[in-house]
């Protein structure tokens, strides 16, 4: 087995992470000065990654910190939380420290079920609760819990916005009203449905409103992470032409996960200098072997969704979705039609939508979907 150093899930140290240097301080900062942090992305930009990176670097310069990671997204009501905080707060504090035993004493009246995620290797908890008033309590004292921690604490939600959609519909009120009076538990919030952490965040309205500072994760510049692809080579005695590396970058514009797998993919190919011949040869492997899926997604796709979907792959980027050119280009029958489809695509995270100040543009989100769907057939 050769040890490929493009890590393509979860984090592995800080050799082969690339960047995000910038961001790692202001996170550091902010969890040391006891400010909240919000983290929004698309996906697959490296959020998660980041967080793990900071907590790595915590642990080096701040190392009494107790640092706590749970990803909601799979989560679907208040139980799920709860379930999902519990098996982070077990992780964080094994059970011979002084506030692992706390947890397992209070864990004991909840008639815990736990179970080993096979997958992962992650312990996994289930609590049986039955009444609101319970949930509620625990939640209270799962934080309770951390706040009289002797040590600091960094808790890191990933997929926060997956809060919103449980069927409770006081949890994030019920969330804010006990994190408020928090001051040993530092908080990032971290989510990739930017409308919904925007507005969860920035409208008055909401509990959340104006508690915590917000940073929009960017893809990583294209030179560094250029230099960062040379090294990764240079150091296992290998090399990257100039050429190729700029189309791997320039095909997987420069979306860390896209870029990742694709090195990921080079580097598996044992080829002692890349070219670009070997490059163009990997990308049509890769687009080979994810066919299938792609396939299925057409037969399930209406047909609207799916001209549409193949017009923005084709002109890489759109930014009038509704004009008469664009629409009769790829029959996609009227403003209206492609208006309501290209909702219905970004809902699906098919379509990705870019704001800048004084424009909006459309992508395909998957990048090797996206050159897949170029492609005739
Ligand atoms: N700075 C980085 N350098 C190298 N690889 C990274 C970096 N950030 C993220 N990755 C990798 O890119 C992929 C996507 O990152 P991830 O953190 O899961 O994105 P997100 O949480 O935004 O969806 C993962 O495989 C991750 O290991
Ligand atoms: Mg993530």
């Amino acid at each position: 087995m050769i040890n490929n150093p493009f890590i393509t899930k979860g984090y592995a140290g800080e050799a082969l992470f690339c960047d995000r240097e910038k961001e790692t301080q202001l996170l550091l900062d902010n969890l040391q000065s006891g400010m909240d942090t919000v983290l929004i992305s698309p996906r697959r930009y490296g959020k998660s990654g980041l967080i793990l990176h900071v907590f790595d670097q915590l642990k080096k310069i701040a190392p009494e910190y107790h640092t706590l990671y749970t990803d909601i997204s799979a989560t679907s009501s208040l139980n799920g939380f709860l379930d999902a905080v519990s098996a982070a707060i077990l992780s964080a504090f094994p059970q011979k420290t002084t506030l692992g035993k706390r947890f397992f004493s209070f864990l004991k009246g909840l008639r815990p079920f736990f179970r080993l995620n096979e997958k992962t290797g992650a312990m996994e908890v289930h609590l049986e609760l039955v009444s609101q008033i319970q949930k509620e309590a625990t939640l209270k004292q799962l934080l309770d819990l951390l706040e009289n921690a002797p040590e600091p604490v960094a808790l890191a939600i990933d997929e926060f916005q997956t809060i919103t959609e449980y069927p409770e519909k006081n949890v994030e009120a019920l969330l804010r009203s006990q994190i408020q009076h928090m001051h040993n538990v530092r908080f990032i919030f971290c989510g990739s449905k930017r409308r919904m952490m925007v507005s969860m965040f920035n409208d008055a309205a909401r509990p959340f409103y104006a508690s915590s500072t917000t940073l929009h994760l960017h893809k990583l510049d294209r030179d560094v992470y250029g230099q960062f692809i040379r090294r990764l080579f240079d150091e296992e005695g290998r090399s990257i032409r100039d050429d190729a590396l700029e189309y791997v970058l320039e095909w997987t514009r420069c979306h860390t996960y896209y870029t990742q797998l694709l090195c990921h993919a080079l580097f598996n190919n044992g080829a002692r200098e890349i070219t670009l011949d070997v490059v163009y040869a990997v990308c049509r492997d890769i687009l080979e072997n994810l066919s299938e899926n792609y396939l299925l997604l057409r037969e399930i796709l209406p047909t609207q969704q799916w001209r549409l979907l193949t017009g923005i792959a084709r002109e890489g980027s759109v930014k009038q979705i509704t004009a008469s050119a664009f629409i009769s280009k790829y029959k996609i029958g009227s403003a209206a039609t492609a208006l309501r489809a290209v909702q219905s695509l970004e809902e699906k995270e098919l379509v990705l939508k870019h704001l800048s100040v004084d424009e909006v543009s459309y992508e395909v989100y998957d990048v090797f979907f996206s050159h897949w769907l170029e492609r005739d057939f």
